[in-house]
């Protein structure tokens, strides 16, 4: 990062705390001392021209730790109308890189049933694209403990049951590969959590342990009881994936950046790499990102988001991928957690700004990849290229 003058400042790893991008949108600003004693509006600036820095990075880190934990109970008091403002925007960006440069990422394995309405709404109508009868092949990278994959299950073949659905599901984790592949979850709260045994339970591959795994809010959180019963077998409290919704689903240990994934998997009409990237560094992201879109056959879609906006917009552009405009709007605010953790947590999702010049594609969270953007002459999809 520049200062005022040019001068690289640099800090150490930090982050605001908080509760993970999965759970609700909590976000919990640690308190310190001395934090009086720093304007919330003024972003210190330290010269390290100096060969020898007078204050030490751990001043450094610490008056930076400060600010932006004054800055978050500031931003946390303002209302919802106040922040649309453009005055606050601008500091909210401007919080949200500092937070973003100075983060400690790590992965998670929280996640959520119907997630985003408006993604699995998009995905629909790309199968509906699809002839009577034909092979409908997609693979969903980070699947974690099956939700993503199972909700898209459902979303294809409730609308689509002619299809043959050829769905690769891989994940960096086995243990959660194998939790993901049974299909059966714990409709009660995240109790196993506070368990005393949780290390038997986890060996056991507990169901009540693994569900509510990194969760603060229950996996089950946006699904109406219609929806559960058309999806699981409920039996006492333990949900079970319904037979018909297992189907043609290939459950994968494998990492997203390995090169050698495609010629494990194949070509894919459909890639899904949600919720994960954002989790590394940017220069990670970014080579991770370019290999998943290899796998992705020419003419077909990716959908990722949970991924920092300047990496993928980056990436789309040098890759002159088409950004799909329909719907782009409505899944980019579709996952409210995510959404409201931001510009505190280096995870949250910066408001969608229809004023930006790159918004067509900075705020695309599906791309057509391989093939010029067409005009659909359906009413269900208009890609019109962002640039
Ligand atoms: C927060 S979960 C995302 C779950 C799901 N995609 C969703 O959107 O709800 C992140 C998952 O990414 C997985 N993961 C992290 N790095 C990965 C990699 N390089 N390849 C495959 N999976 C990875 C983790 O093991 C974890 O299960």
């Amino acid at each position: 990062m520049m200062n005022k003058s040019g001068g690289v400042v640099e800090f150490e790893p930090l982050s605001l705390a908080s509760d993970g991008p999965e759970q609700g949108g909590h976000v919990v600003v640690e308190t310190f001392p001395c934090e009086e004693e720093l304007s919330p509006f003024s972003m210190p600036i330290i010269d390290t021209r100096d060969p020898k820095p007078r204050v030490s990075s751990r001043i450094r880190r610490r008056i930076l730790h400060v600010y932006l934990a004054q800055a978050g109970r500031v931003w946390k008091n303002l209302s919802p109308s106040v922040r649309t403002w453009s005055v606050s925007r601008a500091w909210g960006r401007h919080l949200d890189r500092l937070v973003r440069l100075n983060a400690d990422r790590k992965q998670y394995f929280a996640t959520f049933f119907l997630r985003n309405r408006a993604e699995l709404e998009m995905l629909r109508r790309l199968a509906d694209r699809k002839p009577h009868g034909a092979r409908f092949d997609m693979t969903v990278l980070a699947c974690s403990k099956g939700a993503e994959v199972y909700s898209m299950a459902w979303a294809i073949r409730s609308a689509r049951p002619d299809l043959r659905l050829n769905l690769h599901a891989v994940d960096i984790s086995q243990e959660i590969v194998d939790f993901a592949a049974r299909g059966v979850y714990s409709l009660s709260g995240s109790d196993a959590m506070a368990s005393e045994n949780e290390e038997a339970a986890k060996r056991k591959g507990d169901v009540s342990w693994n569900t509510s795994r990194d969760q603060n809010a229950s996996m089950f959180e946006r699904v109406s009881s219609q929806e559960i019963d058309a999806m699981f077998e409920v039996n006492g409290n333990q949900a079970a994936i319904k037979p018909w919704l297992r189907q043609g689903i290939t459950w994968m240990c494998g990492d997203a950046g390995d090169p050698g994934l495609v010629a494990g998997i194949g070509l894919q009409d459909v890639v899904v790499a949600n919720r994960f990237l954002c989790h590394m560094e940017p220069p990670g992201a970014q080579s991770c990102l370019r290999n998943i879109a290899r796998l992705v056959k020419p003419g077909g879609y990716l959908f990722v988001t949970g991924i920092d906006l300047d990496v993928r917009t980056k990436v789309a552009v040098e890759e002159a991928w088409s950004p799909v405009q329909d719907l782009a709007r409505e899944i980019h605010e579709g996952d409210t957690s995510i959404l409201a953790g931001w510009p505190l947590n280096y995870w949250g999702l910066e408001p969608f700004d229809e004023r930006r010049p790159d918004a067509q594609v900075r705020y695309a969270s599906v791309f057509r990849l391989g093939e010029p953007a067409v005009q659909s002459p359906e009413p269900a999809g208009s890609e019109r290229s962002g640039r």
